[in-house]
């Protein structure tokens, strides 16, 4: 499907980014980049590392990792003493970031590229799958995802070697012998074979799942059509999205409603509606880490002020999506 050679599937996406860092030999006191509009899911390897985040703002075209910022990002490291261990670019919302001009960045550097694809299985970039582009990329089937296992993951690496050490390190390490030997610190993160076969499963339903989603999307968009103050999440022209989620961001000088007051007035109709993340940098626990805005200022500060995830699931119905609308039409055109 992705036409990548190698892979190694694994207990979780968290687990696979891991791994990504733990084969590219990211250790105590390394930088690593990372977008910083994200799960902290993303994130949270760095330090399992004992390595340092250096977080980047995203682009206004895609709301994904900005190249020029991340271009500034590993100056600042240079200027710290070292370039980075690894960069890695998540692909938000189901939408690649512009992977491209990220690559290029990091070969002339000689970084190592890692895309955090967890949210964008099924999304395109130039016409490739997504994910296909970086040294090594990962995936998530978390029970939230586009198609699920119900949790678990995966790894795809472009060197047979990385993937071959990212097979070993999850089944404890344990050495080819008919004994148990190790001499290096494993873990258990392998996937199960039960949620192997779920996954083998629904990966035939992946176009199916990417219609669904595109279209519920097309359907917002539609009819809140000349809503005032309604940014939708972009998708530059080369780029197609699965939209994983529907996203919304609302301009509080124009909009009748800011993204808080939005989100209170679905839930008075049951209905479910979440902030976009909070960036890395303002969260506590990466207090005092190093965080490169865009240019004309923080792009994703104020998309984590102004952002709003619909309901998205692909199983939504017609009368679940037109519910939606009308409680978005009273809240925002009336
Ligand atoms: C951007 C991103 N990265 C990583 C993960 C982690 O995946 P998992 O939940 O499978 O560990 C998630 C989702 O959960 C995610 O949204």
């Amino acid at each position: 499907m992705l036409g990548v050679r190698h892979a190694a599937a694994v207990s979780s996406g968290t687990a696979a980014i891991h791994l990504a860092l733990l084969v590219l030999g990211v250790a105590q006191g390394d930088f690593v980049i990372c977008s910083s509009l994200t799960f902290v899911a993303s994130a949270n390897p760095i330090r399992y590392q004992g390595a340092e985040p250096v977080f980047v703002d995203s682009e206004l075209e895609s709301w994904n990792m900005c190249p020029v910022a991340l271009a500034e990002a590993i100056e600042r490291c240079r200027s710290r003493g070292r370039l980075p261990k690894a960069v890695l670019a998540v692909n938000l919302y189901g939408q690649s970031s512009d992977i491209d001009a990220i690559a290029a960045i990091c070969a002339r550097e000689g970084i190592p590229l890692v895309e955090d694809a967890a949210e964008s299985l099924g999304a395109l970039y130039k016409g490739r799958p997504s994910a296909t582009t970086g040294d090594l990329a990962v995936f998530s089937f978390n029970g939230n995802k586009i198609i699920t296992t119900s949790g678990s993951g995966m790894l795809v690496a472009k060197d047979p070697e990385h993937v071959k050490r990212a097979r070993f390190l999850p089944t404890q390490a344990r050495e080819p012998v008919r004994h148990y030997e190790h001499v290096a610190i494993g873990f258990n993160y392998r996937m199960s074979n039960i949620r192997a076969g779920v996954g083998r499963g629904q990966i035939r339903i992946l176009p199916e799942r990417v219609r669904a989603r595109r279209a519920i999307f097309d359907r917002y968009r539609v009819a809140l059509d000349g809503t005032p103050g309604i940014e939708w999440m972009p998708e530059p022209a080369w780029r197609a999205s699965t939209r994983w989620l529907s996203v919304l961001a609302l301009d509080r000088a124009v909009a009748l409603i800011d993204s808080g007051g939005l989100i209170d007035r679905l839930a008075a109709e049951l209905i479910e509606a979440r902030p976009v993340w909070k960036p890395m940098h303002r969260q506590p626990v990466f207090a005092g880490c190093v965080y490169v805005p865009h240019s004309s200022g923080s792009v994703s500060d104020r998309l984590f002020e102004e952002g709003v995830c619909l309901p998205s699931g692909s199983s939504m119905s017609e009368q679940q999506v037109d519910r939606v609308i009308l409680a978005l039409q009273q809240a925002l055109q009336a």
